[in-house]
């Protein structure tokens, strides 16, 4: 760690880790739920451990992507984070606000727009957290010794998500000027500028990790950024395809939402070959590997899996099926958890001065996660397909349908408990690094 301040992502990365082990609980609940056991329905319906699984996801990412942010920028702007008191009041507020949301939900308390459930007088409250962190963050790159390309788009990234948000808190009561606007925020986040965060955050730890100087690494990071906004902003049409927007969407979505996975492609092979030209030995083999899984795992998830359902002739069939959720796990596991948790095993061997990253306990994290989540996108997909041959070609009835899939749900349980045995493992790890030391070493 170069710099004192650096030490307040710890908490904000402890936070992610506890909020993502709530996630899973939820994931199981409603992976029995779907094998037909749903004893706990009376007090957690589906619809309530969906959104709370979905929301503390975001949740959890983002307190994440602050804590990278709370980590990098210091180091790239050379300087301490200004005001560093109100980082962790940023944090604290951002675990009250959501951790009434997530309570909220249970009291059906909630606005039943999937992944923006949160009830409006709570979005205020986001946004002014947000704003704060934009504050603190935004400052410290303002006041600091020099700009880098890579704290630029992680900021840009993040300032953008900010923005976004507001799209989403437009009021209308007209189902398809909602919708329309919905997708601006979870598309034009996962498919648009949470990409410029990934893509900072992968920057920084190409640099770090692999020994390539700056300039080639920051200068592919350029180019991607250019391949993304080219498909990803008109590829917000493969969301319009059937919901009462005009018909010119089919062409615009199918066009742009085909060519989006070449951005995720050009990701993995740029990291992929600075990975293979840096010779750096370093000491953190586990950081580089959680590098390397987020570049391919992403194209894999968001970019394959993506493509699988983009255009028109195939979303009209397999639209809202778990067909998406397939896509959705390993897209949202690839490029954004996969590199939270790059970041925080690069990271916490300087916050803490503890070196416990290489060990068979990390190794074991990562491979059994990563196993274990690609058996669970397989398991969706089976679900998923079936579903939507018997569903919607066939014509059988939802409910039906449901029930001939449960079995799918039984290899979609064992697969997440795999993926889940990675996962303690990674957290246990966690733990083992111990509390930050207060003091500033000299590392690269
Ligand atoms: C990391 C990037 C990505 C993430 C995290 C992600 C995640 C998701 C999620 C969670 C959904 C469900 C959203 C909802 O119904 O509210 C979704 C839907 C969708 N995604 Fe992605 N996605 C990513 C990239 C892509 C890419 C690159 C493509 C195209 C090549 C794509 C194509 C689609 C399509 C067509 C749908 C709509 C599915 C439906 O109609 O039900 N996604 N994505
Ligand atoms: C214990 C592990 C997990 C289990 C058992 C699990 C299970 C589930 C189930 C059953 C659903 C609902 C599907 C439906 O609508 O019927 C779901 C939704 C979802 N989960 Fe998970 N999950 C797990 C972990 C994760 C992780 C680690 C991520 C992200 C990295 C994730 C992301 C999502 C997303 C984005 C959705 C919404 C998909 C959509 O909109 O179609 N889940 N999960
Ligand atoms: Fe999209």
């Amino acid at each position: 760690m170069r710099f004192k301040t650096q030490k307040i992502s710890y908490w904000f990365f402890a936070t992610c880790m506890l909020l993502f082990s709530l996630q899973l609980v939820y994931g199981f609940i409603m992976g029995f739920a779907h094998m037909g056991m749903d004893g706990l329905h009376e007090w957690i319906p589906f619809n309530a451990a969906r959104a709370t699984h979905t929301n503390l996801l975001v949740m959890w990412l983002l307190t994440g992507f602050m804590g990278a942010a709370y980590y990098i920028i210091p180091e790239e702007a050379e300087r301490e984070l200004i005001f560093p008191k109100l980082a962790y009041v940023q944090l604290g507020a951002l675990v009250a606000v959501g951790v009434t949301s997530i309570i909220g939900f249970h009291f059906n308390w909630w606005e039943g727009r999937k992944f923006l459930e949160i009830p409006r007088p709570l979005d205020y409250l986001v946004v002014i957290d947000v704003l704060l962190f934009i504050f603190l963050v935004g400052g410290t790159i303002w006041k600091g010794k020099r700009y880098t390309t890579t704290s630029m788009v992680l900021f840009f990234g993040l300032l953008m998500s900010a923005l976004l948000y507001l799209p989403g808190m437009i009021h209308t009561d007209h189902q398809t000027v909602d919708s329309y606007w919905r997708w601006w925020v979870v598309h034009l986040w996962v498919e648009g500028v949470w990409e410029l965060i990934m893509g900072g955050i992968l920057s920084f730890l190409l640099i770090k990790l692999t020994g390539v100087d700056r300039e080639i690494v920051e200068k592919w990071l350029y180019i991607i950024v250019g391949f993304t906004f080219l498909s990803g902003i008109l590829g917000t049409g493969h969301h319009y395809y059937y919901i009462g927007t005009p018909r010119y969407w089919l062409m615009i979505g199918g066009i742009f939402g085909a060519l989006e996975p070449i951005a995720f492609l050009g990701m993995a092979i740029y990291a992929i070959v600075m990975a293979k030209r840096g010779g750096k030995t370093q000491d953190n083999k586990m950081a580089l590997s959680w590098t390397i899984a987020t570049a391919i795992l992403s194209f894999v998830g968001a970019g394959l899996l993506g493509f699988a359902h983009t255009l028109p002739q195939i979303n009209l069939y397999t639209h809202g099926t778990l067909v998406t959720a397939m896509h959705g796990h390993l897209a949202f596991w690839g490029a954004y958890a996969c590199i939270v948790l790059a970041l925080i095993t690069y990271a916490m061997p300087h916050i803490t001065g503890r070196k416990v990253q290489d060990s068979s306990m990390n190794t074991f994290a990562f491979w059994t996660s990563n196993s274990g989540m690609l058996c669970m996108t397989v398991a969706f997909g089976v679900a998923g397909v079936a579903q939507v041959y018997m569903e919607r070609r066939i014509g059988i009835d939802f409910l039906a349908v449901q029930k001939e899939i449960e079995i799918h749900f039984l290899i979609l349980v064992i697969s997440a408990t795999i993926f889940t045995a990675g996962i303690i493992a990674f957290i246990w790890n966690f733990i083992r690094f111990g509390k930050p030391i207060g003091e500033v070493q000299k590392h690269s």
